[in-house]
């Protein structure tokens, strides 16, 4: 299969005649059961039609995914819900007037209309409706109904732009709408709504604080930054080793310059074992460290540069072939939850914490 590219701008409401053609004929693609990768606010998606179990199982196919997990159905206008799911919780309405379009995606007991290969043999169905302009409209030329995962082969961390689409994506699918680096990077939140309180089953750009404000109490599922053994992760994505980049990825918690001292330190044995390295700082550090490969993932004082970039970075560092990479740490807190979620999973829970120094 040939895979079509086509250009789209990211920051206007209004396209003009080639990026509306371009969009239409993504729409029509999608209608006929192909498959088209597209940007949203947060990561690429690879969409198809989600009323569709046949375009549900190409997607699952194309990605190389398990196919118990859920795909997240994308609308384009709020009232569209009404079609996949059984009732509306006031508080999906509120949620919904809150942060729709955006980058958070919430749970709710399907309708028959949505078939079980989307949503993995679940009776319920997860529902975005996503901020970014040309996926508003492409959902739209599409039906209504658009069933996107992150657009990266299973396993890999998601594509914040087109050329990582096209890497994993290229000759699978039937066309890649290229509208340049996202502007979140890191996949939506989800909520929920089945469960008193609600849940939040993966955190993203809005945080646990923000939705209290609006539905009051919320749980967050304790997984999220913990590995526990027992306890499998709540939104069934969360439990396989994803994100993750090839190399092997440890990550130092600390005072700055301890943590500094400790990844040049390790850094420089791993170079000597043979080992190809690589180090992820931010701004603030970079200029300390040495090894072959040493990215910025943004600046320590930005959350929202850093998450920008994580996914890139990781990457990038399989571009390079790194074997060993040391990483530095995030305040978990807020929007920093997410970043860390992300981050741990890529290193499969490898924390080294360095103690304080006895005074
Ligand atoms: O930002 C995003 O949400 C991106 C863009 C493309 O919209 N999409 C995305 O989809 O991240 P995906 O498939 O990579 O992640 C969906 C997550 C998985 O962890 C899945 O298990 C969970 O959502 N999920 C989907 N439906 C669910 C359900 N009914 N119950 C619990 N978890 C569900
Ligand atoms: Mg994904």
């Amino acid at each position: 299969m040939k895979t079509i590219i086509e250009k789209i701008r990211q920051d206007v409401e209004v396209f003009n005649g080639q990026e509306e053609e371009a969009l239409r004929r993504a729409g029509g693609i999608i209608r006929r059961g192909g498959l088209v990768a597209f940007p949203t606010e947060t990561v690429y998606g690879l969409g198809g039609d989600a009323l569709n179990r046949e375009s549900s199982r190409r997607i699952y196919e194309a990605k190389g995914r398990p196919s118990d997990n859920p795909l997240i159905v994308h609308i384009c206008r709020f009232e569209d819900i009404e079609t996949i799911v059984d009732r509306v919780p006031e508080e999906a309405v509120r949620i919904a007037d809150a942060f729709w379009p955006g980058p958070l995606t919430m749970i709710l007991h399907k309708s028959e209309r949505v078939p079980y290969e989307t949503t993995g043999g679940l009776d319920t169905v997860a529902v975005r409706l996503p901020a970014h302009p040309a996926a508003r409209r492409l959902i739209e030329y599409s039906g209504g109904y658009v069933a996107a995962p992150s657009a990266n082969l299973s396993g890999r961390p998601s594509p914040t732009e087109a050329r990582y689409v096209a890497e994993d994506m290229d000759g699978r699918i039937d066309m890649l709408l290229d509208g340049g680096q996202v502007g979140i990077g890191l996949e939506s939140t989800i909520v929920d709504l089945t469960v008193k309180p609600p849940q939040i089953l993966r955190p993203g750009y809005v945080t646990e604080e923000m939705l209290n404000r609006v539905i009051g109490e919320v749980d967050t599922d304790v997984t999220i930054l913990h590995k526990d053994s027992d306890q499998a992760p709540k939104a069934p994505g969360m439990k396989y080793r994803h994100y993750a980049p090839k190399g092997e990825l440890v990550i130092v918690e600390g005072e700055p310059d301890r943590v500094a001292a400790y990844i040049n330190r390790f850094a420089a044995e791993a170079a000597a074992q043979g080992k190809r390295t690589g180090i992820i700082g931010t701004s603030e550090s970079l200029a300390q460290y040495r090894a072959d490969v040493v990215k910025c993932l943004g600046e320590r004082s930005d959350e929202e540069s850093i998450a920008r970039n994580l996914y890139s970075v990781l990457r990038q560092m399989d571009e390079e072939q790194v074997e060993r990479i040391y990483s530095e740490s995030f305040a978990a807190q807020g929007f920093g939850q997410a970043i860390m979620n992300r981050l741990l999973k890529a290193a499969g829970h490898k924390v080294v914490k360095i103690e304080r120094e006895n005074p």
